[in-house]
């Protein structure tokens, strides 16, 4: 027994200048090999498509030229809003082989990397880049946990948009953008019956779930939309079963042939003359606008027009993409580096412009955001505007409820009942562990 004394206090003297090295090298929390390495960064993201891949790829000519001794790792992987993206990450991480930075959203989603141990802090971050007062308070919240920050917001989407096609929509004899749902079931059959067009294009599942926030959002309001997500919340409600009602209403006019095309395909459709709308998210203005041959060309106003989703003018239905620190990253210091690409205004004012959304940054360069952009950027700015968190793209669902309700949305597209796609909510929200 006596023996063992001299070794233990060698294990704690050498735990001791452990955690010494790691403090100068900045390591704190991680397994120590990356140590602040910045010859190589691994950024991992789902941006491949027109538009997006634009935006990214504005972004790292910049961080190279600020940072040419650092090989950028583009490892992005296609599939619209993470779907594939969000799997292969979840296993990288599960056996510790996270990458350098990635693409987290703020809001629930960020809350179980947090709560998993995944990511590190990066308040002392903020603070070496005055990031603090730079941000909106309410996205700060978003991101902060135990009164920690854990990621760098990049931009603001919004999901809560109806994009047309103006040509179709005067062939079916429909005077402008419906205003509310009821409008929309009729201008959809509108198109159904006077024009050989489809009325609204639908993409893979995940698009099904897009409609889903939208149709919720517009048949209940904002204030009832957003206590769906507060603990106890009645998902049993009427009002409830009525949007659904509503939202069963609505598939019958999508085309089902459509599910094995992406988001793109869907949006894409209406650009193309073959769909009246599509709502989606506003990533599909930086693909409708972008140069071809990546982007497709296409004229606002022209080609098609944008509005609010049916019943949801004034109200900012939001999501917010941001980079993180995972534990145990294997170049630190290339991630640091990307992260501060990502924080800054010119990163923000690069990528914004081409992937179809605003900065997170409060002091952007308005000048740079037109046609849709100068639009949402005002909007996002209006005094007293209105939010609702996207629960599809991460603020307020944890990922058990987003895999649970993508469950209950799939058998629904099968079985159309809408009182088991009720109870399969409720049950969703019951156990989603928030
Ligand atoms: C969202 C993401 C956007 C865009 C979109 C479509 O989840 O926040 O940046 O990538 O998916 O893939």
């Amino acid at each position: 027994m006596r023996g063992q004394a001299p070794r233990r206090r060698w294990t704690a003297f050498a735990a001791a200048a452990l955690t010494g090295a790691l403090a100068v090298s900045g390591c704190g929390g991680n397994d120590g090999k990356g140590g602040n390495d910045a010859s190589e960064v691994e950024v991992f993201s789902w941006w491949t498509g027109p538009g997006e891949a634009d935006g990214l790829a504005a972004m790292k000519a910049d961080f190279e030229k600020k940072n040419p001794g650092t090989k950028f790792t583009n490892a992005a992987i296609a599939g619209g809003s993470g779907t594939q993206a969000q799997a292969v990450l979840a296993s990288r991480l599960q056996n510790r082989k996270p990458p350098d930075s990635f693409q987290g959203h703020a809001g629930a989603e960020l809350l179980d990397y947090i709560k998993a141990g995944q990511i590190e802090p990066l308040d002392s971050f903020y603070d070496e880049n005055k990031l603090k007062a730079a941000y909106p308070q309410q996205l700060i919240e978003q991101i902060t946990y135990q009164g920690k920050i854990y990621s760098v917001p990049v931009n603001i989407h919004r999901s809560n948009v109806l994009w047309y096609n103006p040509g179709i929509l005067k062939d079916a004899g429909i005077a402008g953008p419906p205003a509310t749902i009821a409008d929309f079931i009729t201008a959809l059959k509108a198109v159904k019956d006077k024009t050989k067009k489809v009325p609204l294009s639908l993409g893979a599942q995940w698009t099904a779930d897009h409609l889903l926030e939208n149709v919720l959002l517009g048949d209940l309001g904002t204030d009832a939309y957003n206590a769906l997500w507060k603990p106890g919340a009645d998902w049993s409600a009427p009002a409830v079963g009525k949007a659904l009602a509503d939202y069963a209403e609505i598939m019958k006019y999508t085309t089902s042939e459509a599910a094995s095309t992406d988001w793109q395909g869907a949006a894409k459709a209406v650009v193309d003359g073959k769909a009246a709308f599509n709502i989606m998210g506003d990533w599909a203005y930086g693909y409708f606008t972008g140069t071809a041959p990546n982007g497709l060309g296409k004229k606002l106003d022209t080609d098609f027009k944008y509005a609010a989703s049916p019943g949801t003018d004034g109200t900012y239905m939001w999501l917010s993409d941001s980079f993180t620190l995972p534990k145990g990253a294997p170049h630190r210091g290339g991630a640091l580096a990307w992260l501060k690409e990502a924080s800054s205004k010119e990163g923000q004012d690069l990528f914004n412009p081409k992937k179809g959304s605003i900065p997170a940054r409060k002091d952007a360069d308005k000048t740079l955001y037109k046609g849709y952009l100068e639009y949402a950027f005002n909007e996002w700015n209006k005094p007293g505007v209105k939010l609702a968190g996207s629960f599809w793209h991460g603020v307020n669902a944890s990922k058990k409820q987003h895999t649970d309700i993508d469950t209950a949305v799939g058998l629904f597209l099968q079985n159309k009942d809408v009182g088991k796609l009720q109870a399969a909510l409720a049950s969703a929200a019951k156990n989603s562990g928030q």
